[in-house]
């Protein structure tokens, strides 16, 4: 009977070392592979989407994403940012329309061009529009603004949400005749508008734009 115990102790024993021996084999081409990365994935299939579907954005799921664009990194953390997150249709109604009067005679790159076009938006019917202003006295706000920003794109694109940066907005806030606007939206003097966020549920799956890497230089 002892000896019986014995020959299964030490037949265990050999399975744990051969076990043991199997982890530190040399890891092979396959076992190299990358695990499913859902962040790098997240970023790689991020795109500006332009259209959206009209129903608003869940409030749980905006919270989210702006927890998520308050957790960003800032110099000396001043989170040097104001963001106004503007969900009235009539005050968006306002906004594009003096984005459009602005935009009469002027020859406008990208989307822009069409803003005489009727059912035109300059932050394409998004029924979430978000403000970003910077400190106009802080000479790294536009920096912690653009992180800021690219959390909230990530942390709405996780959730399936559409965005797209709309630089186009910040000439409506930033023209002398806009006083009644900063009003609206309780802007201080400090700050000054420099780029909106559509936010609202896809309606279209745009390509992936082309990157150039050669951008990007190793120096060793
Ligand atoms: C600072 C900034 C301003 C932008 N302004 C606009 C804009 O006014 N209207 C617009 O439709 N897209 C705007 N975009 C979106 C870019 O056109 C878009 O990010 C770029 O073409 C790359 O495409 P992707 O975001 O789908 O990868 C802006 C992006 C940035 C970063």
């Amino acid at each position: 009977m002892r000896m019986k115990i014995l020959a299964v102790l030490s037949i265990s024993l050999l399975a744990l070392v051969s076990c043991n021996q199997a982890a530190k084999e040399p890891q092979t081409e396959k076992t190299l592979e990358t695990p499913k990365n859902v962040v790098v994935e997240n970023i790689l299939s991020r795109r500006s989407i332009r259209v959206y579907k009209p129903e608003q954005v869940a409030q749980a799921q905006l919270d989210t994403i702006i927890q998520c664009g308050i957790n960003a990194p800032s110099a000396l953390n001043k989170q040097s940012w104001e963001v106004r997150v503007i969900q009235n249709p009539e005050l968006l109604a306002q906004i594009n329309a003096k984005f459009v009067e602005n935009a009469k005679g002027k020859s406008l790159p990208g989307s822009a061009s069409k803003a005489q076009q009727e059912g035109f938006s300059v932050f394409h019917g998004a029924p979430t529009l978000i403000i970003v202003a910077k400190d106009k006295n802080n000479g790294a706000s536009e920096v912690d603004c653009g992180l800021f920003a690219q959390n909230i794109l990530l942390s709405a694109e996780s959730m399936n949400i559409g965005t797209c940066v709309i630089g186009s907005v910040a000439s409506v806030f930033n023209k002398p005749d806009a006083k009644d606007l900063l009003k609206a939206i309780n802007l201080p003097d400090t700050h000054e508008v420099i780029f909106g966020i559509s936010v609202g549920y896809k309606n279209e799956s745009p390509e992936a734009k082309n990157r150039d890497a050669n951008k990007v230089q190793y120096i060793k």
